[in-house]
């Protein structure tokens, strides 16, 4: 058994989803049904009680719980266990009416009315009562339950309030942070400028939208502070648990590149991460593989958040969702396809949304394992179905973990920042896009990396790209020098070390914080080119010197000591450093100047690559390769993401989907997947060690 499985009681890989018996508690039936359609599809796991409040306490304090008891206890009977939810994540309508503040407000102040999810003022005190009295009762009554595995924090917490009661908390947060010293806050945010100046914490307003919204500052502790609200009301739902004796992990399921929340705080406050994951499949702007490769980018994300241990896919889409603009069914076998590239990116678990479909109201066409026809004969559950002994065929991956040396850096203040930030170009920004592009040049080549941010551990990695890194939290200059030094292939690019954490310029140069001495340049203009603009570069010291184009950034360096590697070849920066490399201490630091394709500086990478030893292989289009392991075991996946088949070379192990020895090349069929087994302990590697 491998030491980092999340739960114990489960001998492998979770699989299962949200299931809403309550919807059907009028048909034992189909209750029935369900059990027996869940078995058959292998599925040992159900997510239960989200949304669940209005059935759970039908009006104020008439609280019970029965229905869901005899559920779980049905379903444990059966070898199915439970994630129970707070039923925080939607609220009764005896609630809204009794409460009002329970009820968010608006950009403009204005309170919601009733209705929908999601919604709620997580500040308000009175809705702060109501849901410590359930998640009290619901504790009580549940912890310890054998057949329990873990809390479900809400549902997909988002979104900001802007009541009164908000507004004031934001105050104390602010003064807070600010020492209670209003000339330190007016310093940060710079607010001498058009008159923006406070002469009390009390005159801060959220920034409405009709209203204060462009002291950037303000903005950007509005989001830092609305991610402590949120993470303030999470920590509350955990310790009501806890004080009613809870003792089982807990989790929250996070959403992908979720903008609202910095996530990398949060984090910290759970035991396992989660992630809602619904690719779209088979659009029309992108292929297939490029599609996956933004999902396997989100699983990097959310793996690199406890890196030591799995995470969870909490849900995903069996067949197809109901909220997009078009709604179209995954083809046959990409199910199977999405489903192992989150256990082959560090998930152990495969859930969906949902167990079966509901009868009525606006989900009622979103995607399930049962559907209306009521049979278990439909294509989506024999897919289903499949991949439920697909999963127990590798069910010893369990608790083995990625363990990447490559990392992107991340940071969720620098998004907002750089997207706040009035300069360059709105249309062409694209920091998550440009993080993303430098993560799938990596994939391309065999090399997986985790996703980062400037504040967490960097020990375990020996090459770090950290692209329009524009902010600075403290101390990372010398955390970047300090790395170098030490051995580390830095990278960083144009846009780099332009501000603090308050979005106050450095002063001296870009990059700042004392970077223009790792990096051994400094950084005079940066120029904004229009879609029409191009201008290009040409790599020095190349036998035959290629040349790479140039859109939307360029930077004009000076005071350049590092290597030059590449020069502009245009415009009034012709002749000038585009590209440099900087040996400092036992490593390099690296700055590309200028927006280029990744594909482009592929030649970069595979320097850097060959620098930090790290093994790289160009997979053939549209594959994917990630790996875990447990010791000398390693588990390799080979994704084919693409409608076409594929033939990968040097793979070596055993395939355990089809018990077949891969003895250097590998087939795989349109949306094949491959689990590929190999020890390094014994020179061979049969089956019968599986
Ligand atoms: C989200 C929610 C679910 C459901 C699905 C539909 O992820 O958490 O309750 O609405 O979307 O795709
Ligand atoms: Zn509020």
């Amino acid at each position: 058994m491998n030491t980092n499985r999340l739960f114990p009681q489960i001998n492998g890989l979770l699989h299962g989803g949200d299931y809403n018996p309550e919807q059907w508690l009028d048909r034992p039936d189909i209750l029935e049904k369900d059990i027996e359609y869940m078995k058959k599809a292998h599925i040992n796991t159900v997510t239960m009680g989200v949304f669940s409040w209005a059935v759970h306490e039908p009006t104020e304090g008439n609280i019970n719980f029965d229905w869901l008891a005899e559920i779980m206890d049905k379903l444990y009977d059966n070898g199915i266990y439970t994630v129970l939810a707070t039923p925080t994540g939607a609220r009764p309508a005896w609630l809204d009416e009794k409460y009002p503040s329970a009820m968010r407000c608006d950009e403009m102040g204005v309170r919601n009315h009733h209705g929908l999810r999601h919604n709620h003022c997580m500040q308000s005190p009175e809705f702060r009562q109501r849901v410590n009295i359930i998640d009290t009762a619901l504790a009580h009554r549940f912890a310890g339950h054998p057949g329990l595995l873990m809390w479900h924090i809400s549902n997909e917490l988002g979104g900001y309030c802007y009541c009164d009661t908000c507004r004031k908390k934001f105050q104390q947060w602010l003064a807070d942070k600010y020492d209670h010293d209003i000339e330190k806050l007016n310093k940060a945010w710079w607010t001498t400028f058009w008159s923006h100046r406070f002469n009390s914490f009390e005159q801060i307003d959220p920034p409405y939208k009709n209203g204060e919204n462009c002291v950037l500052g303000l903005n950007l502790d509005w989001k830092r502070f609305s991610t402590w609200s949120a993470t303030d009301f999470m920590k509350f739902e955990i310790e009501t648990l806890k004080n009613a004796g809870a003792k089982e992990p807990t989790t929250t399921n996070f959403m992908e590149m979720f903008y609202d929340y910095d996530y990398h705080y949060m984090k910290d406050f759970i035991d396992v991460i989660s992630w809602d994951n619904y690719p779209e499949m088979h659009n029309n702007w992108q292929t297939d593989a490029d599609q996956l490769l933004e999902r396997s980018f989100n699983h990097a994300l959310f793996r690199s958040m406890k890196p030591s241990q799995p995470f969870m896919m909490m849900e995903s889409a069996p067949g197809l969702v109901n909220w997009r603009p078009y709604n179209k069914y995954r083809r046959p076998g990409v199910h199977e396809l999405i489903s192992m590239q989150a256990i082959a990116a560090g998930s152990d678990t495969v859930q969906y949304f949902q167990i079966r479909k509901s009868r009525g109201s606006s989900e009622q066409w979103h995607g399930a394992v049962i559907d209306h026809i009521g049979t278990d004969d439909t294509r989506v559950f024999k897919e289903v179905e499949k991949l439920g002994a697909d999963l127990e065929k590798i069910s010893q991956i369990a608790g083995t973990i990625s363990n990447n040396k490559v990392a992107i850096l991340f940071d969720w203040d620098n998004r907002w920042a750089v997207d706040d930030a009035w300069a360059l170009s709105n249309e062409t920004k694209k920091y998550d896009r440009t993080c993303m592009d430098i993560y799938n040049e990596f994939m391309s080549l065999g090399v997986e990396p985790d996703i980062i941010s400037s504040d967490m551990d960097w020990s375990n990695y020996r090459i770090i790209f950290a692209p329009m890194l524009y902010v600075l939290h403290d101390g990372i200059g010398e955390k970047i020098s300090n790395y170098v030094k030490a051995g580390g292939q830095f990278l960083a690019t144009y846009f780099t070390g332009y501000v603090n954490k308050d979005l106050l310029s450095n002063l001296g140069g870009f990059p700042g914080d004392g970077l223009y001495k790792v990096f051994g340049l400094k950084s005079e203009e940066i120029d904004t080119l229009y879609p029409d603009d191009k201008n290009s570069i040409t790599l020095l010291n190349k036998a035959n010197a290629s040349t790479i184009e140039v859109f939307d950034y360029q930077e004009l360096l000076r005071d350049v000591t590092a290597e030059v590697i590449a020069t502009y070849n245009e415009d009034y920066i012709a002749g000038t450093p585009a590209i440099t490399k900087n040996s400092y201490g036992k490593g390099n630091a690296y700055y590309i100047a200028c927006r280029t394709n990744q594909k482009d500086l592929e030649f970069l990478y595979k320097e850097i690559l060959e620098k930090a030893n790290i093994v790289y292989t160009n997979l053939p289009l549209g594959v994917e390769k990630h790996s875990r392991y447990s010791g000398a075991d390693a588990y390799d996946f080979y994704l084919n993401c693409s409608a076409e088949s594929v033939s990968i070379d040097n793979v070596f192990g055993i395939n355990m989907l089809t018990d077949e020895n891969v003895n250097g090349h590998l087939s795989l069929e349109k949306y094949g997947v491959a689990v590929i087994y190999s020890s390094s302990s014994t020179s061979s590697t049969k089956s019968s060690t599986l």
